[in-house]
């Protein structure tokens, strides 16, 4: 009974370490978004409604500066992305605006509830948080 109690309790904590794998696979955007371009130029006008866009919607879990420690992301995982990284800002544009438009897990997506523009404001914005 003891050994087969002890299995059970192997196999559910491989199972668990799996599922606990797959989801904390680097997210990636599919390369079909890198070819979508950025049609809202990073002038300050554009920088300026992404930072309130943020300050509105995201910086309770992505932090006041993005440095993925805002007050709701402690029990999240996989955690909430540091915008100031190299392995961020060496994606492109488009797959930032993909990974908006479509999010996964904790991180909503915003495909329905903000506009195209909004999208790319907060691109841009975010492009400043290096
Ligand atoms: C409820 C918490 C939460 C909110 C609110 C939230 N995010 Fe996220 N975000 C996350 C988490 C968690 C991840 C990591 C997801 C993953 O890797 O599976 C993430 C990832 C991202 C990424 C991808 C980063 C990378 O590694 O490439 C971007 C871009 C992003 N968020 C932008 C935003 C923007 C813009 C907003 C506001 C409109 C926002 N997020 C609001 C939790 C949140």
């Amino acid at each position: 009974m003891k050994t087969v109690l002890v299995l059970i309790v192997s196999v559910f904590s491989v199972m668990q370490n799996l599922y606990v794998n797959i989801d904390n696979t680097r997210w990636k955007a599919p390369e079909s978004a890198d070819k979508v371009a950025n049609s809202i130029p990073a002038d300050q006008a554009s920088i300026n409604a992404g930072k309130h866009l943020f300050n509105k919607l995201c910086w309770t879990c992505h932090g006041q500066t993005g440095k993925g420690d805002g007050p709701a992301s402690n029990n999240l995982n996989p955690k909430p992305a540091d915008f100031s990284t190299v392995e961020f800002n060496e994606q492109t544009d488009g797959a930032i605006f993909w990974k908006i438009s479509e999010g996964r897990g904790a991180m909503a997506s915003y495909k329905t509830s903000l506009s195209i523009k909004q999208r790319w404001q907060l691109v841009n914005y975010l492009r400043t948080l290096k």
